[in-house]
């Protein structure tokens, strides 16, 4: 899971200008553990929100910015969060920000 946190920490900071916020949240959730990985930064256009998790898609406006990430960080938390049977989501409004919730399912007893 280490790969997941630190994509979702990196992007936070990559795509949150000087001054945003960060904020990193645990809570039990219906469906099991969640985490939440919120930031003020440019956030995603709904129409980007459909693709993120796909490899090598990268938003246009984070080309000049993420010059150094390949697209990749965001398709391969997700196959890792669905290996541990959980499930990752986005919400976010452009120039407000994005949350990035991992739901993992909590163990038994
Ligand atoms: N917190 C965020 N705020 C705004 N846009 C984001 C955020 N996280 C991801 N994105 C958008 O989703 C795209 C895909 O993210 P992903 O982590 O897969 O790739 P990357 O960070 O560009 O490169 P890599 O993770 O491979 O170094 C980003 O390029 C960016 O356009
Ligand atoms: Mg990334």
């Amino acid at each position: 899971m280490d790969h997941v946190w630190c994509n979702l920490l990196h992007n936070a900071i990559k795509f949150t200008p000087d001054g945003g916020r960060i904020a990193v949240s645990l809570r039990r959730a219906d469906e099991g553990l969640e985490v939440a990985v919120r930031d003020t930064g440019i956030g995603v256009s709904p129409s980007d929100q459909e693709r993120i998790f796909e490899r090598f898609f990268k938003a246009d406006r984070s080309r000049d910015r993420a010059a150094d990430g390949s697209g990749l960080g965001l398709a391969l938390a997700q196959e890792i969060v669905a290996l541990h049977r959980g499930s990752v989501s986005v919400h976010s409004r452009p120039r407000s920000g994005s949350a990035f919730r991992v739901v993992l399912p909590a163990l038994p007893g």
